[in-house]
């Protein structure tokens, strides 16, 4: 198998390779478990280092809204592409052109490119939560018509539509996930209005004060990354028939409140001294994240094996083992 993870260098796009890795093999389009040989990663930046030290990995630096490149990229080999390459939320929001020139114009290229690879072959979309908007009901479930209210939101749900129109007319196995706020997220936050969901675990655990911009009864739909990551293998590996019409999959957001976010860092931090959390509300942010799901149910991912975060320690619990050594 050649696979190519679009956007690879990112966060959820590293942890995917190196999963991928571990995985050894996976299903193709037509349903033979094969080996992966290759894994490129395409993105705007490189990816770390260390991760190009497996003889299957290679990386290639280039721009999603450049058709030609990612043709070149996939040429006529690939088995299966994950394509999680986007401008994020607040970026989206912050410059509109750009966004809908990569998140949608960029998807489409990549949709064409899959489609003339000339050969039976899978693609896996991130999609977000940020695809429904307006008045949503609590939780947010299969039934919640998506109803964007985000230049962000709106592109992403352009996107599950591109994938599964390609995949209603047979141009390739199109399959798409909405991703709830994965947290929590190391290193540095990116440009997502959610940042504070992954900065209120991860800040304090580092011992770095926090200003979290909501009121901390404010809940939102988390997801850890191993649960996301697992997400990723499991809709990939589906056999196509189980998922059903549209190929869009709705993942289980557990819900958390910013207050039980810092009281379980406090339960989980062990000897670590930490930084102060502070509740500074910015009216703004206030109002995107009270627009948002606060949790989100799916009978049909729980039907298909599909699983959330246990609980809000778990999510902790998580980052400590992965991130900070245990
Ligand atoms: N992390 C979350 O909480 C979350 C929630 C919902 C949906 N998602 C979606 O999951 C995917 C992965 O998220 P992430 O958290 O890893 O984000 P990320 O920002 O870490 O990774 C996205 C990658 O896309 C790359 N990229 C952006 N524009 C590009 C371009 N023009 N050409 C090539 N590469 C480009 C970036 O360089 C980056 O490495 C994204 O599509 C995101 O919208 C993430």
């Amino acid at each position: 198998m050649k696979i190519v993870i679009a956007g690879g260098a990112g966060f959820l796009g590293q942890k995917l390779c190196r999963r991928l890795l571990d995985e050894a093999a996976l299903t193709d389009a037509a349903g033979s478990c094969r080996p992966i040989a290759r894994i490129v990663l395409f993105d705007q930046v490189a990816p770390a280092p260390a991760l190009l030290a497996d003889g299957r990995i290679s990386h290639v630096v280039g721009d999603l809204a450049d058709a030609a490149t990612i043709a070149r990229v996939l040429g006529d080999d690939t088995d299966s592409v994950f394509h999680l390459a986007a401008v994020v939320s607040a970026g989206a929001e912050a410059d509109f052109d750009l966004g809908w020139h990569i998140n949608l114009d960029g998807t489409r290229h990549l949709c064409e490119a899959v489609r003339t690879i000339g050969r039976p072959a899978k693609l896996v979309f991130a999609s977000s939560l940020a695809a429904y908007g307006g008045q949503l009901p609590d939780p947010v479930t299969d039934e919640t018509p998506a109803t964007p209210e985000t230049s962000y939101g709106a592109q992403k749900r352009a996107g599950e539509l591109l994938v599964a129109d390609y995949a209603r007319k047979g141009f390739f196995d199109g399959r798409s996930m909405r991703l709830p706020t994965i947290s929590v997220r190391p290193g540095k936050p990116n440009k997502a209005a959610s940042g504070f969901a992954s900065g209120i675990a991860r800040e304090p655990l580092n011992g770095i004060d926090m200003a979290c911009p909501v009121r901390p009864e404010s809940c939102m739909a988390l997801m850890s990354p191993r649960r996301v990551i697992d997400a990723f293998v499991r809709l990939h590996e589906l056999p196509r028939d189980r998922l059903g019409w549209p190929p869009t999959l709705l993942l289980p957001g557990l819900r958390a409140s910013m207050r039980e976010m810092a009281e379980a860092v406090s339960r989980n931090a062990g000897n670590r001294k930490l930084g102060r959390i502070r509740f500074e509300v910015d009216p703004m942010i206030q109002r995107i994240v009270d627009g948002w799901p606060k949790e989100t149910r799916s009978a049909k991912a729980t039907a298909l094996g599909f699983q959330g975060d246990a609980s809000v320690d778990a999510i902790i619990k998580a980052y400590i083992a992965d991130e900070l050594g245990g």
